[in-house]
């Protein structure tokens, strides 16, 4: 009787410990949080060297926005769900958005009295739409 007690409470006892002793194994471990904050950080300047590259032309940098009304405010918000998905895809190829339908699209070229279509899919990769998604994100929240 005496000795089940004792295992126990050595059992408990190590137990703490090791748990104590390997906070890694735990929800958070910080070196794997820097890591991702490493990769969020090349994503998110790569994708800024896109949008440079080839939205500068028409659009404002997020980030730069000087207009209260400018095109890319609660973008994610507006754009039809999944957003980050309606986003890709209308950046690869607007045209067969409107093509097929798509409300928001059409409207949205309505709206902006515009009959540009946005035609990325031959000039950017799947890597590329991904680092774009990445900067325009985190970009609109920069104030
Ligand atoms: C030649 C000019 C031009 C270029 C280049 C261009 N856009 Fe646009 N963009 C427009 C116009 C005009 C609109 C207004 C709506 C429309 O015509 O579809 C628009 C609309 C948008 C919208 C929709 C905004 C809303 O309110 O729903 C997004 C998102 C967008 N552009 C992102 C981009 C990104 C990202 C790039 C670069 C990869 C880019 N655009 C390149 C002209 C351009």
């Amino acid at each position: 009787m005496k000795a089940s007690i004792i295992y126990v409470f050595l059992f408990s006892i190590t137990s703490t410990l090791f748990i104590r002793c390997n906070p890694g194994t735990t929800n958070n471990p910080p070196v794997i949080d820097s890591i991702r904050i490493k990769a969020f950080a090349v994503s998110f300047h790569e994708g800024q060297q896109l949008f440079i590259q080839h939205c500068t032309p028409c659009h404002r940098q997020p980030e730069h926005r000087i207009t209260c009304d400018y095109i890319f405010t609660n973008l994610f918000e507006r754009l039809p769900k999944p957003a980050e998905d309606y986003f890709v895809r209308f950046i690869r190829d607007s045209k067969a958005l409107k093509e097929a339908g798509n409300d928001y699209t059409i409207t949205t070229s309505r709206e902006y009295n515009s009959n540009y279509n946005h035609h990325f899919k031959d000039a950017l990769t799947e890597d590329d739409f991904d680092r774009l998604l990445i900067y325009m994100k985190a970009a609109i929240k920069l104030k």
